[in-house]
């Protein structure tokens, strides 16, 4: 079938889905919350998800290869998570005080990756992002984060640098180059490159951020040696390494990409899966020792 046909069964079946991105388009630039939902020729409206499938407004159901942005490793609505949800939704969702839900969460995920030992939860990875370079900033007296070309860290202001190719260009709108400042990009997978650049920066470098396999620049995996370069660079300079384990965490391994890459990082993230697979969430951890 021609990408022509394919697109005139779409607009045959999905007519309510249309209505309803030309009255979006009312409140919503674009239509849409987040540029990646839309496609052409307008996205469908979802009503419901179970197990691989979504079905939209017009009854039309789908194969979910997206997965709720790669969080949902047991599909849609399993009983497991739905039936947790719901008894602590009779219970209260946002208490404002210290709760014991998030006291055993922190526990669980502690025994899970036992590098775990200090941790702040968030609300997204973004900020799970931001705040581990402040912490690496605050407790190194240095300014400079080096992140890698294609790496993405989240809508963090501070990382949107060299997200997409040409890497050069900004990144979006809005934000002032300098903002560009104190983060210097590396050339993934090649580290005698990449640690010419440090060598350049390396009385002010606060931190390395790297994600162990590059995810949105389209699941990049590292060459042998690449992120244990890029480590030991960072600990021989008193700088930090901070994982980005915002996707692969409890997915490439239930103990982190960083016990499979064998890595130790000062700091590392999590984001996504961990909030039941699929609510709102993100962490920084750091050993308590560092
Ligand atoms: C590696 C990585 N870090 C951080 C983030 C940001 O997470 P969030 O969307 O929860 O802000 C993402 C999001 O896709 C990500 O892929």
């Amino acid at each position: 079938m021609k990408y022509e046909d394919y697109a005139d069964l779409y607009k045959n079946r999905t007519f309510e889905s249309m209505n309803l991105y030309f009255k979006s388009r009312d409140i919503f630039p674009g239509g849409i919350n987040h540029n990646i939902r839309y496609f052409k020729p307008y996205p469908f409206f979802t009503v419901k998800s179970r197990g691989k499938y979504l079905f939209d407004v017009d009854g039309n159901r789908y194969l979910d290869f997206w997965n709720g942005h790669w969080a949902l490793i047991l599909g849609h609505s399993p009983e497991v998570v739905t039936s947790k949800l719901k008894k602590q939704i009779g219970k209260g969702t946002l208490y404002g005080t210290a709760n014991i839900a998030s006291w055993k969460l922190g526990n669980e995920i502690h025994k899970a990756i036992p590098l775990a030992e200090n941790l702040r939860f968030c609300s997204t990875g973004s900020e799970a992002t931001m705040y581990a370079i402040r912490l690496a900033r605050a407790s190194t007296g240095k300014r400079v984060i080096a992140k890698v070309e294609g790496g993405w860290h989240g809508f963090n202001t501070n990382l949107l640098q060299s997200v997409n190719y040409p890497f050069e260009g900004d990144e979006g709108m809005g934000l002032i180059e300098d903002e560009g400042h104190f983060v210097e990009s590396l050339q993934f997978n090649d580290l005698e490159r990449s640690i010419k650049v440090l060598e350049s920066i390396k009385d002010d470098l606060a931190a390395i951020i790297v994600e162990p396999v590059l995810g949105g620049a389209g699941c990049i995996t590292p060459q042998a040696g690449y992120l244990l370069g890029l480590q030991e660079f960072a600990k021989r300079n008193e700088s930090l390494f901070i994982l980005d384990e915002i996707v692969t965490g409890f997915r490439f391994a239930f103990d982190g990409a960083m016990n499979l890459f064998k890595l130790d990082p000062d700091l590392f993230t999590l984001g996504k899966i961990i909030g039941g697979r699929g609510l709102p969430i993100g962490a920084s951890f750091v050993e308590k020792k560092r």
